[in-house]
């Protein structure tokens, strides 16, 4: 039987147990409330909404740029549109490397300030202290290990992580600890299939996959990327579900030619 079918609302417990159960988890980024209506009547598990909106709504080349007011803003737009995903809200770059104590107030405003069910943060070790206090407020935690966007500078490229051995021992270390800590779940970005698989089956929470491979517990993709919306990113790792790059395009361009044709509106289209 599916857990995804009968449950009426997404918990953190309802990911645990389709884990348990080899069922995969859906996921997808959602930023405002029109699509984030459409995203969650089609019946997806969770709606990341991801501080990859810094690129998609806001056309900053890095995710590091987007405040923390901005996030929570796309937060409860989002959570005023869904009534069966869970929600999981990205806490932006600035808002939890600093100390444990701002980490947790941050997190405690996106929780009272958007509604939303959970936060995610990119790390291991580095920021096991934050996590650890926000974890023992209450607040569900999903960690993201392998490329983590915000430290692109350290990184120098969006290349695939952990190929190396050293890398790809200190990402199993990390997941390990992310799980002992208490995190509900993690997305692993970008590393090869092998190694993502190796770590879904190393640790009992749900395991997350974006580039990472079919052997995870669940996939993600940024919904402007999988619309086929932004038509200049095709990475390896991305299917696209349409092109609503060219749809758009063309309804625009035929929205032009009737106003300037005096076609639109018609006689049915007027008072
Ligand atoms: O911000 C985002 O969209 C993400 C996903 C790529 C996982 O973190």
């Amino acid at each position: 039987m599916s857990v995804h079918k009968d449950v009426k609302k997404v918990t953190t417990h309802v990911l645990q147990e389709m884990k348990n159960r080899g069922e995969k988890i859906s996921m997808l980024t959602g930023y405002d409330f029109s699509m984030a209506r459409i995203i969650d009547a089609s019946g997806i598990d969770v709606i990341l909404v991801g501080d990859s909106a810094s690129n998609v709504m806001a056309g900053h080349e890095t995710t590091l740029p987007i405040t923390l007011d901005q996030m929570i803003y796309h937060a409860a737009s989002v959570v005023r549109a869904v009534e069966r995903a869970l929600v999981v809200v990205d806490m932006p770059f600035g808002s939890y490397q600093g100390n444990s104590k701002e980490a947790l107030s941050n997190a405690i405003r996106i929780m009272k300030e958007t509604g939303g069910h959970s936060v995610k943060m990119e790390g291991g070790e580095e920021i096991i202290e934050s996590i650890k206090r926000i974890l023992t407020a209450g607040i569900p935690v999903m960690g993201h290990l392998g490329l983590t966007p915000q430290s692109i500078y350290k990184f120098g490229t969006y290349v695939v992580r952990a190929k190396e051995e050293d890398e790809a021992k200190r990402l199993i270390h990390d997941a390990k600890l992310l799980e002992e800590a208490g995190c509900f779940a993690i997305v692993l970005e970008k590393i090869p299939a092998k190694l993502a698989e190796q770590v879904a089956k190393s640790v009992s929470i749900p395991i997350i996959g974006i580039g990472a491979g079919n052997g995870v517990d669940g996939q993600v993709l940024v919904v402007h990327d999988m619309l086929g919306i932004n038509n200049e990113f095709s990475p390896r790792f991305l299917r696209k579900y349409n092109n609503l790059y060219e749809q758009m395009f063309s309804s625009f361009q035929a929205y032009i030619s009737d106003v300037k044709s005096g076609d639109f509106p018609n006689e049915n289209e007027q008072y």
